[in-house]
């Protein structure tokens, strides 16, 4: 579905569907309010199935894909990411923040944006908010995870971590797993009521904690996705009871991790990328011949995953590019078929594509911008003159 798609809006000049943007090449770009819209339109547990779906599949035809680890920026506060992955038809990437302390500034801590190119001409295809799809797609990856791995009669989970991922979270485990209560635990206490908020009329049973361990008690399975830039111990081994299913996804940068090494010496564990886990993941506290599966290979059942009702699992999740590769090719599907979006004059479509010289020239008119203002119109229309 989707290759039908991008390979017609690789190869005509503007999309069918999509508003036009003539003289430009037809790239797409999806707002915030558009990927909102969508899910409100599909509903969110058809959009977290189907995406764990789309991820499972990308996952499954894992040596198909040029990967690479993630090129991070570090600073004292946060990290800034590119996450790029391609296939024979399809690129991708991902820019991505972490930001533990945002909330200072009013800001989240993790924010967004990414695209999707035609692998045969590299035209840009699609532009698109990542900050909501990034909770979306975690949480499926998480649930696709888990489905993998935890004991099949899981029904409690443990939520340390109440901010902007937890809902996601939640959702995710209860209508792709079972997950029936929730017992949730932040150092932040309005964290945890904006979450009982936002889950009031959810089906869950949601149970207020407060500690990790009382969290943790009873709970088949443990999501940890707290922000604190450092080598926090939020999980310990003590805490630990036989079958168990660890959702590490917090600890995803280097000097940023969340469970006790104790937790993955006690248990199996599996991770998206090996070298990006390596170095991001808790893996990163473990020496380099610390034994860990990587999903794709249970997924294509060429490794086990839990071998018995006792074992103790865990998913050191820290984000791979793939998951964003299927999320950008699921939205790009479902914005076509629902005509959301908004044609992006991002790359010019020359008369002569070896004369771009020619833009420059007063007379060309610029190619119309759907949301650009009329001020901003002249400015720009202004600063190109100045350019010339
Ligand atoms: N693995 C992935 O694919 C992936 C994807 C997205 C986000 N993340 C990570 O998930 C984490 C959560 O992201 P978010 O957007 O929800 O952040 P957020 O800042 O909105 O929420 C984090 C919450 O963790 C709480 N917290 C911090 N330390 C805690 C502790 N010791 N015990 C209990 N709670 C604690 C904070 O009070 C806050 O409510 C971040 O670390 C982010 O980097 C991972």
């Amino acid at each position: 579905m989707t290759t039908t798609f991008h390979s017609r809006l690789a190869q005509s000049p503007v999309s069918s569907t999509f508003p036009a943007a003539a003289a430009c090449l037809p790239t797409i770009f999806l707002s915030p309010a558009d990927v909102a819209s969508l899910v409100r339109q599909l509903g969110l547990a058809r959009c977290l199935r189907d995406l764990a779906d789309a991820i499972a599949s990308d996952f499954r035809r894992w040596p198909e894909f040029d990967k690479t680890a993630r090129v991070a920026a570090h600073s004292p506060v946060g990290v800034i990411e590119l996450m790029p992955i391609a296939d024979a038809t399809h690129h991708s990437f991902k820019y991505v923040n972490g930001h533990p302390g945002n909330g200072r500034h009013g800001l989240p801590t993790v924010m967004a944006y990414g695209g999707l190119a035609d692998v045969a001409t590299g035209t840009p295809l699609l532009l698109t908010e990542l900050t909501l799809t990034t909770a979306l797609r975690t949480a499926a990856m998480s649930a696709l995870a888990a489905r993998t791995l935890a004991r099949p009669d899981s029904r409690c989970m443990a939520l340390i971590g109440n901010g902007a991922q937890s809902e996601f979270q939640a959702l995710a485990f209860h209508h792709l797993l079972g997950i029936e209560t929730l017992r949730v635990y932040d150092i932040d206490p309005a964290a945890t009521e904006k979450l009982m908020a936002n889950l009031r009329n959810s089906g869950l049973s949601v149970v207020r904690c407060t500690s990790v361990a009382d969290a943790v008690a009873g709970s088949d399975i443990v999501t940890t996705v707290t922000a604190d830039k450092t080598n926090a111990t939020i999980l310990t081994a003590d805490l630990l009871a036989p079958g168990q299913h660890i959702n590490a996804v917090g600890g995803d940068c280097p000097g940023k991790t969340e469970l006790h090494a104790d937790v993955l010496h006690a248990a199996r564990v599996f991770v998206e990328y090996e070298p990006q886990t390596r170095v991001e993941g808790d893996l990163q506290q473990m020496p380099a011949d610390f034994a860990v599966t990587e999903l794709w290979r249970v997924l294509t059942g060429q490794a086990p995953g839990r071998q018995s009702p006792a074992d103790v699992t865990v998913f050191d999740s820290v984000g791979f590019a793939l998951e964003d590769f299927s999320a950008l090719r699921y939205l790009a599907a479902q914005a076509q078929r629902l005509g959301l979006g908004t044609a992006l004059p991002l790359v010019p479509a020359l008369a002569n594509p070896r004369d771009l010289y020619r833009l420059l020239s007063t007379t060309e008119p610029l190619p119309p911008a759907a949301t650009r203002t009329s001020g901003e119109r002249t400015a720009a229309t202004r600063r190109r003159a100045e350019v010339v």
